[in-house]
């Protein structure tokens, strides 16, 4: 017998993508990014989520970010939540992707974005989002999850 799709048994599904240096996390600036790397906090996520299925992504390429999101953007039970990195600061070509998409997205940012540098401050793809999440590190992920789930 086929396996049952999550979609069948009611599990949703959690994209988290993430953008550009995002790689480097637990080695890049840990006094700003923290010192834990995705790839252990993946395997916490999905030991904390086990009734989730969570996709992991992650590329320092603008398009491939854009990929990503159509990939995902008319799925159902499904939410999407996205770092973009620096490219949250002007990237419009992604900001069209996630108004194109009909799936919600969430963004997230290790750091808080408004108390840094100025040009930090302003984030041209949050306003396309469901909702912001910045300034508590590797936890921002986790609320993002519960916030898709809780929906
Ligand atoms: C970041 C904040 C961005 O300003 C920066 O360019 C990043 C990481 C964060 O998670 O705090 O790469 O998105």
């Amino acid at each position: 017998m086929a396996p049952m799709s999550n979609e069948a048994m009611g599990k949703k599904k959690v994209v988290i993508i993430n953008g550009p240096n995002l790689n480097l996390t637990g080695l890049r600036e840990p006094e700003i990014y923290g010192k834990t790397g995705f790839q252990e906090y993946i395997g916490i996520l999905k030991q904390k989520f086990t009734d989730t299925e969570i996709v992991y992504f992650q590329s320092n390429s603008e398009g491939a970010i854009i990929d990503e999101l159509h990939k995902y953007g008319f799925d159902t039970n499904i939410g999407i939540v996205l770092n973009a990195g620096a490219y949250s600061h002007y990237s419009i070509a992604i900001a069209d992707a996630i108004r194109a998409i009909t799936v919600p997205v969430i963004e997230v940012h290790l750091s808080n974005i408004y108390s840094r540098e100025e040009y930090r401050h302003n984030s041209v793809t949050a306003p396309a989002c469901k909702g912001i999440i910045a300034g508590f590190g590797m936890q921002g992920y986790e609320l993002a999850i519960r916030a898709i789930i809780n929906d």
